[in-house]
């Protein structure tokens, strides 16, 4: 086994790609996309390899799909959750791509981690073929309502949440940007992740899990608003208050 890639760490990943709100996301994803049969699609920023999974089976054997990501850890473990994608360690703002290389291309949760947005949809409008689509699926991090009984402390972890983020905001920007880059048939789309349960099968719950890491690796936070933190969403579930609203949107166009 390599150095990089365990078992639990792929199980863990299989059980939050099976949770509702990550399976609504995939089937709002392929609708949009639309992938057919033959097709050689990219999936940018392809993480675990679990949409890509079923990108392979839309393609079927005479198709292809591409998974490119610029963690060698996910890589390795997209490799072994989607053992017939192809998948390549690169950066989505240098494709490793001829000219005019695929059908279509897709992308989850990537653009808003990028330094420049606008030199990947240039990459990714050169590697498309005439006429070939692309999908981005991406999150407003202002559509957020999520309740809390100590607003200070939320704020200040949400602005630490959103600072992982080169652009926490991008979806507003991407229908001018898309046309910018040369691509037509801009639309946009959106779906609300809203989750009036912390269970642990919710987005809500991925979240604070990402949340309480944040504040556990900076000073910021002391350990005892870390825990009162997370103590507040729970209690807040368990009197029946629990309220988590984000928007995602996705973003079509044609090169
Ligand atoms: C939030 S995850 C989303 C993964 C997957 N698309 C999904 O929706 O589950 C973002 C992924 O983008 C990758 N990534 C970040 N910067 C990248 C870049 N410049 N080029 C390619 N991949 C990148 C990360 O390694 C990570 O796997």
């Amino acid at each position: 086994m390599s150095e990089f890639y365990n078992a639990e760490m792929s199980a863990k990943q299989e059980r939050m790609a099976r949770t509702r709100d990550m399976v609504r996301q995939r089937s709002e994803l392929m609708q949009a996309l639309s992938p057919k049969r033959g097709e050689c699609i990219l999936e940018l920023g392809s993480g675990n390899g679990v949409f890509t999974r079923e990108l392979v089976d839309c393609v079927c054997s005479d198709g292809h799909v591409n998974g490119l990501d610029s963690s060698k850890a996910i890589i390795e473990m997209a490799r072994h959750i989607c053992p017939d994608g192809e998948f390549v360690l690169g950066d989505a703002q240098d494709l490793p791509f001829e000219n005019a290389t695929f059908d279509a291309i897709v992308a989850a949760q990537l653009f808003c981690f990028l330094n420049d947005v606008d030199l990947a949809l240039k990459e990714a409008f050169r590697v498309l073929k005439p006429g070939g689509r692309i999908v981005i699926l991406d999150t407003d991090w202002d559509t957020l309502i999520w309740r809390n009984s100590d607003p200070d402390l939320m704020e200040r972890m949400l602005d630490a949440y959103k600072a992982v983020y080169a652009d926490a905001y991008l979806p507003r920007t991407l229908p001018e940007r898309l046309m910018q880059s040369g691509f037509a048939n801009v639309a946009a789309g959106s779906f609300v992740v809203l989750n009036t349960s912390f269970a642990d099968d919710t987005y809500a719950r991925q979240s604070a899990e990402f949340a309480v890491s944040i504040m556990n690796g900076s000073p910021q936070f002391s350990t005892a608003e870390q825990e009162s933190w997370l103590q507040d969403q729970e209690r807040l579930d368990r009197d029946g208050g629990f309220f988590f609203s984000l928007n995602r949107y996705i973003l079509t166009a044609v090169k």
